[in-house]
């Protein structure tokens, strides 16, 4: 496709409003908080943030400009940015876009779980016997094929906005949802802060304990890093192909990661102070939103109104990042396989739905099918996060710090000022790989 009659943002606010959506989702709400709640509070936040300004910005630089220069998903730009087109790098970006099939795989079953739990938020089911069994009932309701049943549905309204194209569907959605969500979260992290006892909560995730803190700390918070940014495996790198040619990389990069990481922390000043007031456990791990928190919505006055609007922040956020991992696996096979875009996206979705079953029954039926303890979800999520998102990072940097043209990447980074340019080719060539590869190793060994 030639750069005229592809698809493009229209505006700067859509640049805006469609990547920090890609990038705010579950990885904030749902899963900084009870990473943060397991590796210690404070001290993960701390190395969450070295790794987003450090590693995570040079990074989203990176794809957002191999996306622009070529016009093309990650495949076709590792093909038409590498030098005799680049053979071993297409193989590279084939990795993202199957990683980014699988991350959607069960990034849809936590999503379509929001459904339910808005579903029965706005019936008044969710809260309405005082202090109930919300353990009991979220393994009831994961270990039935209801869930299944949601998965799909996400699926399908998220299918509706992709097939809607990038201007109507994806930049529309966005400039809608987006607004919406800070506005939800303004108003919950409002009412958390007035809880009594919110301090504790708060001193929690701001006051570092470096006695929890181990490699395992460091690789989660760059896990982290990397799953939250929406880095690694080309959603960024087919946002940026849509960019106008006036688009500010840089500029766009820091805006997007510094509001990413505002709903991050502000996710957790809603969620860790309702934990400790009401004398809950912060490391319930990746049940903790859906466990504990209806038990503190139906303690709360209002609660059935503060839970409908929880989860529907939810769902928008979440909504917003599955738009961008469906648009990965459509853009690769509209312009890899020259298919139409219904076409496309019901190959994408068919194949996600496929392993988002498996996933979603992984907490039911399939529950006792392990290997070293991990469910089929357990491992989707740990298999991504921990080894193809830094693995995708790391081929990233490399691939724009030493193999693209270093004229073209210069062109692209403009017009940030010379000194931040060159800072970023720096951390992309050295620094980023190293980093990464340190984190890797260290962990093996450990
Ligand atoms: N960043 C999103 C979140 O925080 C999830 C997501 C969207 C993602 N696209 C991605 C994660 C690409 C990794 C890679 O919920």
């Amino acid at each position: 496709m030639t750069e005229d009659n592809r698809p493009k943002f229209s505006t700067k606010f859509g640049v805006i409003a469609a990547t920090v959506g890609s990038a705010v989702g579950l990885g904030n709400i749902w899963r900084f908080p009870y990473e943060a709640g397991a590796h210690g509070g404070g001290a993960f936040l701390l190395v969450n943030l070295i790794c987003v300004v450090l590693i995570g910005i040079p990074v989203v630089c990176a794809e957002f400009l191999m996306g622009r220069s070529s016009r093309r998903n990650i495949f076709g730009a590792m093909s038409s940015l590498a030098p005799r087109g680049g053979k071993w790098w297409r193989l590279a970006g084939f990795l993202g876009v199957a990683s980014g099939t699988l991350i959607l795989s069960f990034y849809a079953v936590v999503a379509g779980w929001t459904l339910e739990y808005l579903f029965q938020s706005v019936t008044g089911n969710l809260t309405a016997a005082g202090v109930r069994e919300s353990h009991t009932e979220f393994s009831a309701f994961t270990a039935g094929w209801r869930c299944v049943f949601w998965t799909v549905v996400l699926l399908a309204i998220n299918a509706m906005v992709v097939l809607r194209g990038v201007q109507k569907g994806i930049e529309k959605a966005s400039n809608l949802m987006m607004p919406l969500l800070f506005v939800l979260l303004i108003v919950m992290a409002v009412n958390s802060l007035l809880l009594p006892g919110a301090d504790t909560g708060l001193r929690f995730l701001f006051s570092p304990d470096f006695s929890q803190m181990n490699s395992a700390t460091i690789l989660s918070a760059l896990g982290q890093a990397f799953f939250s940014l929406s880095v690694g495996l080309g959603t960024l790198t087919v946002y940026g192909s849509y960019f106008p040619a006036d688009t500010r990389i840089v500029r766009s990069a820091s805006i997007m990661a510094g509001l990413d990481t505002m709903v991050a922390i502000i996710a957790g000043v809603i969620i860790f102070p309702a934990v400790f007031s009401f004398g809950m456990e912060p490391a319930a791990g990746p049940q903790l939103i859906f466990e504990v928190l209806p038990d503190i919505f139906s303690q709360m006055a209002g609660g059935a109104v503060w839970s409908t609007l929880f989860f529907l922040l939810l769902l928008i956020a979440s909504l917003t990042s599955t738009i961008s991992l469906t648009e990965v696996g459509v853009a690769f096979c509209v312009e890899r396989w020259h298919m139409s875009r219904p076409k496309a996206l019901a190959a994408t979705i068919g194949f996600v739905t496929f392993f988002g079953i498996f996933c979603a029954l992984s907490f039911g039926p399939l529950s006792s099918l392990t290997v070293s303890g991990m469910t089929i979800f357990d491992i989707f999520d740990y298999v991504t996060s921990n080894i193809f998102l830094p693995l995708g990072g790391m081929l990233v940097s490399i691939f724009v710090g030493w193999i693209v043209d270093s004229a073209t990447v210069d062109y692209e980074l403009r017009p940030a000022p010379r000194f931040l340019r060159g800072m970023i080719v720096f951390l992309l060539r050295y620094l980023c790989p190293l980093a990464i590869l340190a984190v890797f190793i260290n962990n093996l060994l450990g």
